[in-house]
């Protein structure tokens, strides 16, 4: 009789080599050890200033347009903290906003990264792909399917806007010649030229052609649940009567980032998709910002969406993005393609972080993101308690946390995002009547004491403005 002799791949001899392993334990280790001096908020070192200041200028110049923050990373930072090349600690509320769910310099995503560098190429692709891919691709379909059997398939790709380009050429073609789409009034949904026709935001397509038609529903309003639902439900069936047949999808940012952190109801958005499920035209999420960010994974699951979605897209917290679509509209071959799918490392710490966001005490109503955002919400109700004129808000759900300093202009919210910024608190503005100042803290890494700091962070510099 034959024995089966158990065959071994090079990589996985060279994975469990001992010397590679406790080569990655000692450079975690030494990261460890040098991250431990970043501890809190700090302001810059003197002898930095002027060279700082001088590479801030070259970046400015180099990218064609100012940075928005002067902020060169030095590529070291600790939990939610991060040094910068002046020699300066932010507290980073904003991540990138909303990339870094567990902050920086985490021990267990370097680790997931070193052993990603020890892959035979830097980017997968197309055409090359490793097994990081399948399992990557296979774990969010399990995760996203964990109530309902929404989808069946899952295609990566490197930007939140590619993701979303892919979902709309799949509902295009499964719904051609439709070649209209309906968004909410403030979306944003990124910058490419389709997506910034989409985007309600005429100031980023000045001078760009028409690639696209675009007809708008107004969103839900909490002021008036019942009136803004139904003011919604009228617009949208105008639209379908007056271009029969001309939509192919409806797309729904669940809660508006850009626009300020607004969220809809169950309900709203219930009424909506069904009506959009009679004249067959697709569901679509635009999750790029809400993933990982609300009570549940998925935001869609989080509103109980999910015997109506047809299609989501999601980036920024997963390192690699994905469209998720149905069976039904598979599309056919050559229509999706690209050459990067992500880079190893990108896509092994997307693995990880959707390993230990599942495994950990993050979602549910009392989950961790839920009680920190109460935490948020009850230390900014506090101030707008003690200094009525100061603020409105807050406003979000979970980890997207914002509020409206003074009376909302655009200005006062970038003076209020500045001096968060100089005295050390990473935040950034969204909406534009009302302008707000908005949090996208690292659902990781955040405790309790970090949310304390911005809070009193937060104090002091809408003090400032106010006197
Ligand atoms: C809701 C939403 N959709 C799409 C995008 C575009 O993602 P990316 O910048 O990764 O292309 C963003 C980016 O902020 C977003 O917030």
């Amino acid at each position: 009789m034959m024995t089966e002799i158990e065959e071994k791949l090079g990589s996985e001899k060279l994975n469990e080599d001992p010397q590679l392993t406790s080569a990655v334990t000692t450079i975690v280790d030494r990261i460890r050890v040098h991250s431990s001096s970043i501890d809190g908020i700090r302001p810059a070192f003197d002898s930095k200033r002027l060279s700082y200041e001088e590479a801030i200028s070259r970046f400015n110049e180099v990218r064609g347009g100012n940075l928005y923050f002067p902020y060169i990373g030095s590529g070291l930072g600790r939990g939610p903290f991060v040094e910068l090349e002046d020699g300066s600690v932010k507290l980073d509320f904003i991540n990138g906003i909303g990339t870094h769910p567990f902050g920086h310099s985490h021990p267990d995503l370097i680790e997931t990264a070193l052993h990603a560098a020890t892959s035979d190429t830097v980017m997968q692709g197309n055409l090359q792909q490793n097994r990081e891919g399948l399992a990557f691709s296979e774990a969010l379909l399990a995760a996203a399917n964990r109530c309902h059997n929404t989808f069946q398939h899952c295609f990566l790709s490197s930007t939140g806007v590619m993701a979303g380009e892919n979902m709309l050429k799949i509902a295009f073609q499964a719904r051609q010649p439709a070649s209209r789409v309906i968004a909410f009034e403030n979306c944003f949904a990124g910058r490419t030229l389709s997506f910034s026709q989409i985007t309600d935001k005429p100031a980023f397509r000045v001078g760009l052609p028409s690639t696209l038609e675009v007809d708008y529903v107004p969103f839900f309003d909490e002021s008036d649940p019942l009136g803004s639902t139904e003011r919604a439900a009228e617009r949208l069936k105008e639209h379908l009567k007056r271009r029969p047949k001309e939509h192919a999808a409806f797309i729904y940012e669940l809660i508006q980032g850009e626009g300020g952190f607004n969220p809809g109801t169950t309900r709203f958005f219930r009424t909506l998709m069904e009506i959009c499920r009679e004249h067959e035209v697709l569901n679509l999420c635009d999750e790029v910002q809400t993933f990982a960010r609300t009570h549940s994974l998925f935001a869609f699951q989080h509103f109980a969406l999910d015997e109506l979605v047809d299609g989501l897209w999601i980036g920024k917290s997963s390192q690699t993005c994905a469209t998720l679509f149905k069976s039904e509209h598979k599309p056919a071959p050559g229509l999706l393609s690209q050459t990067f799918t992500s880079s190893s490392g990108a896509l092994a710490v997307g693995n990880r972080i959707l390993e230990l966001l599942t495994e950990g005490d993050y979602f549910g109503s009392h989950g961790r993101i839920a009680r920190l955002a109460e935490r948020f919400h009850e230390g900014l109700n506090a101030i707008r308690r003690d200094h009525p004129n100061w603020i409105r808000g807050p406003y979000g759900i979970g980890a997207m946390t914002a509020f409206t300093p003074f009376e909302g202009t655009p200005q006062q919210a970038q003076a209020m995002v500045k001096t968060l910024f100089e005295d050390g608190l990473m935040a950034f503005v969204a909406g534009s009547s009302p302008a707000r100042v908005r949090f996208l803290w690292p659902v990781g890494v955040t405790q309790p004491r970090h949310i304390d700091i911005a809070l009193h962070k937060i104090e002091a510099a809408l003090s400032k403005h106010a006197s």
